[in-house]
C-alpha cells in the first residue's frame, strides 16, 4: 500500500500542474505541492483508497493547514481547474499507474521487512522528483516532450537511495524496483513536456548561449534541435575570428559567419560577436608580420570596419578585444598586457583604439573585452581590473567584461565557488559595466575520482556557476563553449579526454545540464 501511496502522490502532484491554457506553473504552488507530497506520505496512505483522481489531487493540494493558508483563493481555484482537466485525461493514467505498481510491487522478492525498507526509500525519491521536475513541466513555447529526462532522474535517485536500505543481498534491488518506477514516472508524466533552459529563462534570467561551428550544427539535426530548444544566444566558436574570416589581405570568407547570424535570427536568438582583435591565436601571418604601426593600424581599422560593419545592428555584443592579458601561464609583462603584435607595434593603446573603431562600425553593439582566468581574485584579476579602469578613465567605449570561465582548466584544477565567482563579477559590474560568462566549460581532466563522481561534481558545480551569474543583476548571460562533449575544444585543441559540457557525446543531458536548469529554476522561483 505504501508504494501505491507514494506513487499516487507522484502522479497526483504531477497532475496538479497547470495544464493547457491554465496559468503557467507557479513557483509557490510547486513548493506547496512538494510539501503536500511529503504530507501525504506521512499520512501513510490515508488517501490511497480514494478512487477519484480529481478529489485526490485536490486533497494533495490542500493536505495541510499550512498549505491552505499559503494558497490564495485564486490559486486554489486554478488548482481546481487543473484537477478538473486532469480528471478528464488523468484518471486513466492514475489507474494505469496503480495497476502497474500493484503488479510489480507484489512481485518484488525478499521479506516484508526488506520490501518495506526498499519501498521506504521511495518517499525521498518522490519528493526529489516532484521538487526537481514538477516546476519544469509546462506548455511554454519551446517546451518539448522529454519523459526520458525524468526517467533518468528517477533512475539516478533510485540508484543512490537503494544502497542505504537495510536489505542485504536477499532483498529487492534496483533491478526489481526500477521498472516499477520507470513505468510510474512514464505514466505520471503522460504527454507532459519539460521546459528547456530557453523556456526557463523566457521571461527573465540570464541569456543562455552556446558557441557553435555552423557546419557541425548543419550536419546534425539533433544538435540543431537542441540548439533551437535550449539557447537564447549564439556565439561563433571560430568563424568570425580574424584568421577564418579574413585569411589574406582582401580575402573575406563571410559565408559561415553569415550562416551563424542568419540561423540565430531565424530562431530569435541573440548573437555575440567573437572576436575582432585577438593577438594570441588564429591571427594570419600577414597580420603577425606587419612591418610597422601604421600598417597594422590600417589593417585593424579595415578589419573592424568591414566585419563589425557587415553585421551592424545584428550583433548584441562584440568581444572587441580578446585576451589582452598574457596567457595565464606566461610571465607578466611590464605594462601587464600580452606581448602580441598589436601591443608591440601600436602600444597598449591598441585596446582603446579597437573599441573606438568598433563603436564607429556598429554603434548599437555592446562592446566587451574578454579574458580568461579572471574568475578568481588575485594578481591576474587585478591586472585586468586595472586595464578596465584605465580604459574607462580614457573614455574608451567599453560596455562590458567577458569572463571566459574555462573552469577547471584556467587555473588548472581550480573550481572557484559560487561566492567567489559572484564577487568577481560584482567587482567589474560595480564599475558600471555589464558582465557575462562567455565561454563556460568545466574541465574534469585534472580532477581525481571515477567518472560518475566527477560528472556528479560537475553537475553541482554548473549549478553554482550559473547561480553566480543569476544572482548578480548585471550578469547578462552565460554561454557554454559548445553544447555536447563531442564537440569540445578540450579534445580538438588540447587533445584531452574530457567531458566539459552539458550534453554527453550522444546528446543525453548530463548532471551539468540539470545543474544549469536547477540554478535557472531557483532564480525564477526567487523572481530574479
Ligand atoms: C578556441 C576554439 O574553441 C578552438 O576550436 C580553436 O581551435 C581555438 O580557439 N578562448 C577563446 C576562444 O577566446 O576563442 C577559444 O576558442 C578558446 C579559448
Amino acid at each position: 500500500m505504501r508504494i501505491l501511496t507514494v506513487l499516487l502522490c507522484v502522479a497526483t502532484v504531477l497532475a496538479s500542474r497547470p495544464a493547457g491554457a491554465a496559468p503557467p506553473c507557479d513557483a509557490r504552488k510547486v513548493a506547496a505541492a512538494a510539501r503536500a507530497c511529503g504530507e501525504l506520505l506521512r499520512g501513510e496512505g490515508r488517501f490511497a483508497r480514494d478512487g477519484d483522481a480529481m478529489r485526490r489531487a485536490r486533497r494533495v493540494a490542500l493536505a495541510s493547514d499550512r498549505l491552505a493558508r499559503e494558497w490564495t483563493a485564486a490559486e486554489a481555484a486554478a488548482v481546481d481547474a487543473t484537477c478538473a482537466a486532469f480528471s478528464a485525461s488523468g484518471v486513466d493514467t492514475a489507474d494505469r499507474l496503480a495497476a502497474a505498481v500493484a503488479d510489480a510491487g507484489a512481485s518484488l522478492p525478499g521479506s516484508a521487512r526488506c520490501r518495506g525498507a526498499v519501498l521506504g526509500t521511495l518517499a525521498p525519491l518522490c519528493r526529489r522528483v516532484v521538487r526537481s521536475e514538477l516546476p519544469l513541466l509546462g506548455d511554454a513555447p519551446g517546451a518539448h516532450d522529454d519523459r526520458q529526462l525524468v526517467l533518468a532522474r528517477v533512475r539516478t535517485s533510485l540508484g543512490r537511495a537503494l544502497p542505504r536500505t537495510e536489505c542485504g543481498g536477499g532483498g529487492p534491488g534496483a533491478a526489481d524496483v526500477e521498472p516499477v518506477l520507470l513505468r510510474v514516472a512514464a505514466g505520471a508524466l503522460g504527454d507532459a513536456t519539460v521546459r528547456s533552459l530557453r523556456a526557463l529563462v523566457a521571461d527573465a534570467g540570464p541569456e543562455i548561449g552556446v558557441a557553435i561551428e555552423p557546419n557541425e550544427v548543419a550536419s546534425d539535426p539533433v544538435y540543431a534541435a537542441a540548439l533551437d530548444r535550449e539557447a537564447t544566444s549564439i556565439t561563433a566558436e571560430n568563424v568570425m575570428k580574424w584568421g577564418p574570416i579574413h585569411p589574406a589581405p582582401g580575402t573575406w570568407v563571410f559565408g559561415p559567419a553569415d550562416e551563424v547570424v542568419a540561423r540565430a535570427e531565424s530562431q530569435g536568438q541573440r548573437v555575440r560577436g567573437h572576436t575582432l582583435v585577438w593577438g594570441a591565436l588564429q591571427l594570419p601571418a600577414y597580420v603577425e608580420n606587419a612591418s610597422d604601426a601604421d600598417t597594422l593600424r590600417a589593417m585593424m581599422a579595415e578589419h573592424i570596419a568591414t566585419v563589425a560593419g557587415r553585421y551592424a545592428g545584428r550583433i548584441a555584443q562584440w568581444d572587441v578585444v580578446n585576451e589582452p592579458l598574457p596567457g595565464s601561464l606566461d610571465p607578466p609583462t611590464a605594462d601587464g598586457l600580452d606581448d602580441n603584435v598589436f601591443r608591440r607595434l601600436i602600444g597598449p593603446g591598441y585596446v582603446a583604439e579597437a573599441l573606438h573603431l568598433a563603436r564607429a562600425a556598429d554603434p548599437a553593439a555592446k562592446l566587451y573585452v574578454n579574458e580568461n582566468g579572471i574568475e578568481v581574485p588575485g594578481p591576474r584579476q587585478d591586472r585586468f581590473f586595472a586595464l578596465v579602469q584605465d580604459l574607462l578613465a580614457a573614455g574608451a567605449p567599453l560596455d562590458g567584461v567577458g569572463f571566459q570561465a574555462h573552469l577547471g582548466l584556467i587555473p588548472i584544477g581550480q573550481y572557484p565557488d559560487e561566492a567567489t565567482i559572484a564577487a568577481s563579477l560584482r567587482r567589474f559590474a560595480d564599475l558600471g559595466l555589464s558582465v557575462e560568462l562567455t565561454e563556460l566549460d568545466v574541465a574534469l581532466v585534472f580532477r581525481v575520482g571515477d567518472l560518475p563522481s566527477r560528472l556528479a561534481f560537475q553537475g553541482g558545480y554548473y549549478r553554482s556557476v550559473i547561480a553566480a551569474c543569476a544572482t548578480v543583476p548585471d550578469c547578462a548571460g552565460v554561454t557554454t563553449w559548445g553544447l555536447s562533449d563531442r564537440h569540445t575544444w578540450l579534445r580538438s585543441f588540447f587533445g584531452f579526454t574530457d567531458w566539459p559540457l552539458p550534453f554527453d557525446d550522444d546528446w543525453r543531458r548530463k548532471p551539468a545540464y540539470f545543474g544549469m536548469r536547477a540554478a535557472l529554476l531557483e532564480a525564477a522561483l526567487r523572481g530574479d
